[in-house]
């Protein structure tokens, strides 16, 4: 149990997993250093892209000899890694170090002989592998060990909590729960790996690459795939030829609009992926949106993805929130702890609505984090002040500048524990004047709201767009009313006003149960410390907090 008080300012000490998420984004510290510099993101992105090329994905049973499978693979080349998963079935991925290994291993795989069905002999990096013998082969074999590509439940994750010793370790904790596994982050690359071979066809220089939360450093294990379909190679020009008295230009078909030309490119893509793509189903085509896209799922990785084209803007924020996610280890804590929160008490959803988003409420972290004092990361025109001239990005008359070198950016001297930072989120939010100021990320400033949207969070790069305009507002008072609830509720504990029963929830974990929404819609102003049956009321519905759980669960966001 934690000691009472909270330290305010002062040193921050660190325990061994503090220090382990101070040092690095994710889990792999070496891989994301270039001796003492730090990776830049498309350094990161261009790393794991070529990776993925090596990659293949081998459907296979579950009881294999994993030495038997690696030695039969290695006929082709060098493994440099791989690993098992379940999703519909047992998935291996298997990294080869060379690229050609796989054009061998492709030479002495079979198409499928199907009887009652035909299949569309499109060939990609998904495979299946069979057993020659099942009922010999699998006999006494164990079924291979496989990486979790999902959460824990909420429940089990409250229980976890409750054995941290302060609310900073606490949010720690759920990071390390929540946050993609290396594995987890190379599969999202295979995938995108694989649509890319569905898109060659039609482009064969295009690129598709993860953006959002698979790659900015916020990604939660199940969160959907965003993919960017980049024809920007396509469109570079060759450096002119100097001699000669011509110059001679591709001929290509002309469109009114590039929104027109994005529709058509994923109309076309979107049959292809419905159509040859193995694993993929539940193809849709949404082109009327403010960014056409085709979302799918893709069976064998188990995401849902979301591909895009001409969206670089997106890209640039992924890029940015990687920055931010990376300069200080408490921002990612406090912002996995703030969408684990809001997805509890239904403040996010996975339903596309007028609900607050994950995006969104990063954006209100990272705004509030800006305003610390001294501020625990810097505003956008800080880092486009230390821009270089290779950072210069302008994309369709938005200006996306900002420095992509992390080592340029001097850490913070705030030391402010995370216990601090949570209490104070909730109380700064719980009394934000939404009715009359926005919030700009590249200001660090809360500005006059320019229209009467409930929420307005400013685009950092569109600058006219509010990216929550969605949100009504019923969904900004729960989140306002659960922000003060909860602000209360540590406020007390700091007091010592808590119960010192050790098997009750507390800290972040007491903010996770269902009774602090019912204590919201009550509609109750908490002047003192809970009564006795308001306790034993809390402890029972813990008790039926498995229903929120598998909801929760269930969603993936
Ligand atoms: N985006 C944006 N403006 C919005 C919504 C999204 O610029 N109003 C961009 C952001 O770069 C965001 C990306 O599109 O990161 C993907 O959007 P989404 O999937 O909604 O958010 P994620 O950040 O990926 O979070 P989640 O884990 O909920 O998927
Ligand atoms: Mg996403």
């Amino acid at each position: 149990r934690r000691a009472p008080g909270r330290p305010r300012l002062g040193q921050v000490r660190l325990s061994s997993s503090e220090a382990a998420a101070q040092r690095a984004p994710g889990r792999e510290e070496a891989d994301s250093k270039v001796g003492t510099r730090k990776k830049t993101f498309p350094e990161v992105q261009a790393e794991r892209l070529e990776q993925a090329q090596r990659t293949v994905l081998i459907n296979c049973p579950a009881k294999i000899s994993e030495k038997k499978f690696l030695k039969y693979l290695s006929h082709h080349g060098k493994i440099n890694s791989h690993y098992f998963y379940e999703s519909y079935g047992t998935y291996a991925v298997v990294e080869f170090s060379e690229k050609d290994s796989i054009a061998s291993l492709q030479d002495v795989i079979r198409t499928p002989g199907i009887e009652e069905e035909c299949a569309v002999p499109f060939k990609s990096r998904l495979f299946t592998l069979t057993l020659k013998n099942p009922s010999t082969q699998a006999a006494d074999q164990a079924p291979v060990h496989c990486h979790k590509q999902s959460t824990i439940l909420v429940n089990d994750l409250v229980q976890k909590l409750c054995s941290a010793d302060s609310v900073s370790n606490q949010l720690y904790t759920l990071m390390d729960e929540y946050q993609l596994t290396e594995e987890n982050i190379k599969l999202r690359f295979l995938a995108c790996s694989l649509i890319q071979e569905i898109a060659c066809a039609y482009f064969p220089e295009c690129t598709v690459k993860p953006f959002g939360s698979s790659v900015n450093t916020f990604g939660k294990l199940g969160c959907d795939l965003d993919m960017f379909l980049d024809l920007d190679e396509i469109g570079r020009s060759p450096t002119r030829a100097k001699t000669g008295p011509f110059y001679m230009e591709y001929q290509m078909k002309r469109v009114p609009s590039q929104r027109i030309a994005s529709q058509r490119i994923l109309s076309v893509i979107g049959d292809c992926i419905d159509n040859f793509g193995p694993g993929c189903v539940g193809v849709q085509k949404i082109l009327n949106a403010r960014c056409p896209l085709v979302r799918f799922s893709h069976q064998p990785a188990g995401f849902q993805c979301d591909l895009t084209t001409n969206n670089r803007v997106a890209m640039r924020s992924s890029e940015l929130l990687y920055i931010y996610g990376s300069l200080d280890s408490r921002v990612r804590a406090l912002v996995f702890s703030v969408r684990c929160w809001a997805r509890v008490h239904g403040i996010t959803s996975t339903i596309p609505g007028p609900w607050i988003t994950n995006f969104s409420l990063t954006m209100m972290a990272l705004f509030f984090l800006q305003k610390r004092t001294p501020p625990i990361i810097p505003t956008l025109d800080q880092l486009k002040d230390l821009a270089e001239a290779e950072d210069k990005h302008i994309v369709e008359g938005h200006d996306c500048t900002f420095a992509s070198n992390l080592n340029k950016i001097k850490p913070t001297e705030n030391t402010e524990t995370l216990d601090v930072l949570l209490s104070d989120f909730f109380e700064y939010f719980g009394n934000f004047s939404f009715n009359k100021n926005s919030i700009n990320i590249r200001k660090g400033k809360e500005q006059n709201k320019p229209e009467p949207s409930p929420l307005y969070i400013q685009n950092p790069f569109e600058q006219a767009l509010n990216i929550s305009k969605n949100v009504n507002q019923s969904q900004l008072d729960r989140f306002v009313a659960l922000a003060r609830e909860c602000a209360w509720i540590l406020q007390q504990e700091d007091k010592g006003h808590s119960s010192l029963n050790n098997s009750q929830p507390w800290g972040l974990a007491a903010l996770l149960l269902p009774s602090v929404a019912s204590n919201c819609i009550k509609g109750k102003k908490r002047r003192k410390g809970p009564a006795a049956s308001e306790r034993i009321k809390s402890l029972l519905d813990s008790l039926k907090i498995n229903n929120a759980n598998s909801l929760v669960n269930n969603g993936g966001k």
